[in-house]
This record gives structure tokens, C-alpha cells and sequence, in this order.
């Protein structure tokens, strides 16, 4: 196999920065130091060296709201190598009957086209003897995360009882819990109450879902995954009251994560009172976007270590598919892109301002990532033994967002008019040169599914934990020995 080398880059991880020249034989890197050669040279002088993008979050070519996602597994991924994504983590959603195996298979042929590397979250999304069957064997199959929506009531939603039985076979399994974690049965109510009121327009959509319907349905989750021994991932956290449930459940020693998306951090809920209707409803999303000071409590979370990893939640909808809810904002199709506009927005207004280093930026948009979903460090590192998935990154080159130069294919961009600095100018996907000065080189069918391994050993309740670490001698009546020790 030919060789590469990447030459005259400062690499940039998750815990370092410095110089040094890039070895890859094939799909891996195989040496990092000084004076390299090999049989094809990458010029990265002036450049920073990155591990690439990981999603964990996206939804491509998803049937919700009576229609399909826009961007599948070809226009999605395209453009998420264009702005230095390498790999992508899909959610299969099966029925409520627990058809797991079967919507993994569909999810298998979609992702048959993907042109960057991708894994699956499975969704439950009802409780059954079925979905209890088949998760040993999604398990199996390199899938280690099961997505619960505490929202969408009549759709996609779980109650407790489902959620607690659902996270205790995770437990079982080393599979991570995830949430959507909104409070469904409130936000159903809201929604009626508002349509009752004649406020049927986008800016409703923010009124029915406000900060404390997330705070206590992400409490609630933490509580149920704490009585369920199993680690929790909390998607598209939106605002402080959730950021501080997941804080205080970390400084407890639980194993709780938390996802702000590039549009939370970077748009606010100015954005559904613009007067053009479309405007309003293209940003209309759950959770909705929220007020400056929600920002900031993201903004602290991602440089202080409690909120771990940057996603886009990217579920795509034309103007024409939003448009069906012209009458009624409850039918708007709920999603936003930003799966090329993610790294270059998150160093735009997050390393440029000095919110975020370097550093936390690789952190945040890979290596952590790589880690929670135990993928590290095969993905997620710069390191010998690693794939080469890597961005050359030019931290001067600046561009404007346009829908007409994306590759999306919807037809406008929730971030049009937004002044970058910082862009990926290259970039490797198992050693192969997938993007270049603009022009995306990959193919469908490039990508591969990576396979995850289950938890080793973090499937625990908290209080249970506690005991094995600090075996006490306490009296006590067999009444209040919820653990029949
Ligand atoms: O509005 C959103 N977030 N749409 C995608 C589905 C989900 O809830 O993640
Ligand atoms: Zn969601
Ligand atoms: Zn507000
Ligand atoms: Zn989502």
C-alpha cells in the first residue's frame, strides 16, 4: 500500500499541541514524529492537524412528522466531510413493537451509500417481550447505545415504566441509555392550550417547550438511570436548568452526558419571531433555541467538563416539507442541518472569541465523542495504530454560509450569512483524501459501519457502587435493606 505523509502541521488533540509529520500506510497512522517521508506528501505548513469530526447525533432519511428527513446518507454525509466531519452516528427507529432487528436491517441499506464511516444508536420506542429479546443481539452487532424520547407523545414517546425497564436491560447489557429529554404529556398539553389560544405560528413552537419541561424530564431521566445502574447520555441539551441536573449528577459520581448542539450554542429564540413565516418555521426544533443566558451555561459546560461533546441532532426539512404546518405549528416537520457548518461554527464563535482552546474544540468535536461511545482510539485520536481520519485544518481561510455553495440539499441554511474563520482544507477518512480545496472526493458506499463495543464494568447504580467502595457495618431492619444485602 502507497504511504502518506502530512508534513509541516502543528497536530492538535485533545490534550496536546505540537510539531511533527504524519506517517499513514493504508487506512491507519502508523508513525508520528520529525523528518518523515513517504510515497505521497501532504503540504500542511500554517495548517493544524485534528482528528476527525464525529457526529453523534444525526438523522438521515428518518421517517417523522408524515415525511423523510431530506438529506440521506449521500447528501449528508457529503457534507459533513466538508466541514470536516469523518464519521456520523445514526438513530434506527424501530416500532413501538420492538422491531429491532428488522429497522436495523433498513438502516443497513440506507447507510449503504454513506460516503464517511457510521455507527447507530437504536431507539426504543415501546416497551415489549420483543425489544427485551432482541437488544442482546443489536448488542451484538456493535451497537452499545439504546435512544429513549421522553417526547413526542403519540409517536416516538416512552413513559417511566417503559424508560426504567428498557434502561435496566441496558444495564444488563453495557449498552449506554440515551434521552430525548423533554416532558412529553406537558408539552402535548401546551401545545393545546396555545392552538386553543390561536397562537398557531412558529414562535408557539418555543412557547410550548420551555427550559423547565427539559430540566425535569432530564432530572427525572438521571433518577431513573441511577435506580437503573446504567450510564446516561442526555441529547440536545438546550439550557441551564438540564445542564445543572447533569453537573450536580456528575459531581455525585454518576455517569451522565450531556450534547449541546452548534445551533443552541449559536442561535437564540430571537430567531421564531422574525416576521417571514418560513424564516420562523426552518428553525422550528426540539428543543426550540433558547435566550443568551441558557448560551453561556452551555458555553461554561463545554470548557468546564460537564457537557462533553458538540452534535448537531442534524434532521433536515425543505421549505416545502415545514410548510405543512402553515396552519398549525404542531405540524411543522421539527429539525435543523449543521452537519458541514459544525467544526468551522464551533471555532468561529468558540476558539476565535477564546471561549474554547484548541484543545477543548478536539475534545468536544471528537475525542470525547470517540470515548463515551467506546470507539477510542480507533477514532477520535492522532495517534500510531489510529485510522487516519484527519482534518488539515486552515486556521486563517474564511468564508460566508450560503445555502447555495452547501451540500445539503435543502433549500437554506439555518446559519446563512455567518462569517467563518477556520476550515477544514483537507481531509482523510481511513487514509484516503475524502475532501480538498472545496470539493468533496469521497463516494457513496465509501464509508464503513464501526462496530462499538459494550461498557466494561460502569453498569452500576450508584448506590450499589458506593457499597462495593466503602463497605460499611450499619444496623440495619431488612425493611430498609433495598438491596437485600
Ligand atoms: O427537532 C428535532 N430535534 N428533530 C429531530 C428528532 C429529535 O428529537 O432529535
Ligand atoms: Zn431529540
Ligand atoms: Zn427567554
Ligand atoms: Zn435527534
Amino acid at each position: 500500500m502507497a504511504t502518506k505523509v502530512i508534513k509541516g502541521g502543528t497536530i492538535i488533540t485533545a490534550d496536546r499541541t505540537y510539531d511533527a509529520d504524519v506517517l499513514i500506510d493504508g487506512e491507519k497512522i502508523v508513525k508520528i514524529g520529525t523528518n518523515l517521508s513517504g510515497d505521497q506528501t501532504i503540504d500542511a505548513k500554517g495548517c493544524y492537524i485534528m482528528p476527525g469530526g464525529i457526529d453523534p447525533h444525526t438523522h438521515l432519511q428518518m421517517p417523522f412528522m408524515g415525511t423523510y428527513s431530506s438529506d440521506d446518507f449521500d447528501t449528508g454525509t457529503a457534507a459533513a466531510l466538508a466541514g470536516g466531519t469523518t464519521m456520523v452516528i445514526d438513530f434506527v427507529l424501530p416500532g413501538p413493537e420492538g422491531n429491532l432487528l428488522e429497522a436495523l436491517q433498513e438502516w443497513f441499506q440506507k447507510s449503504g451509500k454513506s460516503r464517511t464511516d457510521y455507527s447507530f444508536h437504536m431507539a426504543i420506542t415501546g416497551w415489549s417481550e420483543r425489544a427485551f429479546n432482541e437488544m442482546p443481539e443489536v448488542v451484538n452487532r456493535g451497537i452499545n447505545s439504546f435512544k429513549h424520547f421522553m417526547a413526542y407523545k403519540g409517536a416516538l414517546m416512552v413513559n417511566d415504566d417503559e424508560m426504567f425497564a428498557s434502561f435496566q436491560r441496558c444495564a444488563e447489557l453495557g449498552a449506554t441509555a440515551f434521552v430525548h429529554a423533554e416532558n412529553g404529556d406537558v408539552v402535548a398539553q401546551l401545545q393545546q392550550k396555545l392552538l386553543a389560544e390561536g397562537n398557531n405560528g412558529p414562535e408557539a413552537h418555543a412557547f410550548s417547550r420551555p427550559p423547565e419541561i427539559e430540566g425535569e424530564a432530564t432530572n427525572r431521566a438521571i433518577m431513573i438511570a441511577d435506580q437503573a445502574g446504567v450510564p446516561l447520555y442526555v441529547v440536545h441539551t438546550s439550557c441551564e436548568q438540564a445542564h445543572e441536573a447533569i453537573r450536580r449528577a456528575r459531581q455525585k459520581g454518576m455517569r451522565v452526558f450531556g450534547e449541546p448542539l452548534i445551533q443552541h450554542l449559536t442561535l437564540d429564540e430571537s430567531e421564531y419571531f422574525n416576521q417571514d413565516w418560513d424564516y420562523a418555521a426552518r428553525r422550528v426544533m426540539s428543543p426550540p433555541f433558547r435566550d443568551k443566558l441558557n448560551q453561556d451555561s452551555l458555553w461554561a459546560g463545554l470548557s468546564a467538563g460537564s457537557l462533553q461533546c458538540v452534535a448537531t441532532d442534524h434532521c433536515a426539512f425543505t421549505s416545502e416539507q415545514k410548510r405543512t404546518g402553515i396552519d398549525d405549528f404542531t405540524k411543522i416537520p421539527n429539525g435543523t442541518g449543521g452537519l458541514e457548518e459544525r467544526l468551522p461554527v464551533l471555532w468561529t464563535k468558540g476558539v476565535v472569541t477564546g471561549r474554547l482552546t484548541p484543545n477543548e474544540f478536539v475534545a468536544v468535536t471528537s475525542t470525547n465523542i470517540a470515548k463515551i461511545l467506546n470507539m477510542y482510539p480507533q477514532k477520535g485520536a492522532v495517534l500510531e495504530g489510529s485510522d487516519a481520519d484527519l482534518i488539515i485544518w486552515d486556521p486563517k481561510a474564511k468564508k460566508t454560509i450560503s445555502a447555495k455553495t452547501q451540500h445539503s440539499s435543502i433549500d437554506y441554511n439555518v446559519f446563512e450569512g455567518m462569517e467563518l474563520t477556520g476550515l477544514p482544507r483537507t481531509v482523510l477518512s481511513r487514509g484516503k483524501v475524502a475532501f480538498d480545496q472545496g470539493k468533496v472526493l469521497a463516494e457513496p458506499g465509501d464509508g464503513r459501519f464501526i462496530e462499538r463495543e459494550p461498557n466494561a464494568g460502569i453498569n452500576k447504580a450508584l448506590s450499589t457502587w458506593k457499597e462495593v467502595v466503602a463497605p460499611r457495618k450499619v444496623e440495619r431492619k431488612p425493611e430498609h435493606m433495598p438491596y437485600g444485602v
